[in-house]
């Protein structure tokens, strides 16, 4: 019984320390996979901040365009607002159009969009 309790806590201290309850790695609500965006345009991307997270690392965002899951992370969208915003608005870049471009929004981890369409 003596070597029981020790072990036990040392499990539990194990599975605390892999729960992921410090990344918040809020759901981006657009754009969406029937999105369309033209170029030279500005949209508003949102994200659902309804459930944040007690203890935020880092709330200082950064949104990122990536075409074909590849992210152009020279030339952000937007940087430096607050992940509790829920909302940053970005221009369109004058980029080839394509039906592969997603947004990823990183703040204490990245979380990506569907991919969706950018036009001349
Ligand atoms: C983005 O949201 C802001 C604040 O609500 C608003 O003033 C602005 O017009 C919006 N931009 C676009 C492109 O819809």
């Amino acid at each position: 019984m003596m070597f029981v309790a020790p072990l036990v806590s040392l499990v539990l201290a194990a599975f605390v320390a892999a729960a992921p309850a410090d990344v918040y790695s809020p759901p981006i609500t657009y754009p969406t996979a029937s999105t369309v965006w033209e170029v030279g345009y500005s949209y508003n991307v949102t994200w659902d901040v309804s459930n944040p997270s007690k203890r935020i690392t880092n709330k200082i965002g950064m949104i990122v365009l990536a075409k074909g899951g590849v992210l152009n992370d020279e030339a952000p969208l937007a940087t430096g607002f607050s992940i509790l915003n829920g909302k940053q608005q970005i221009t369109v870049p004058d980029v080839t159009p394509g039906s592969d471009y997603s947004i990823v929004l990183f703040g204490d981890s990245g979380n990506s969009s569907p991919k969706f369409r950018i036009i001349a």
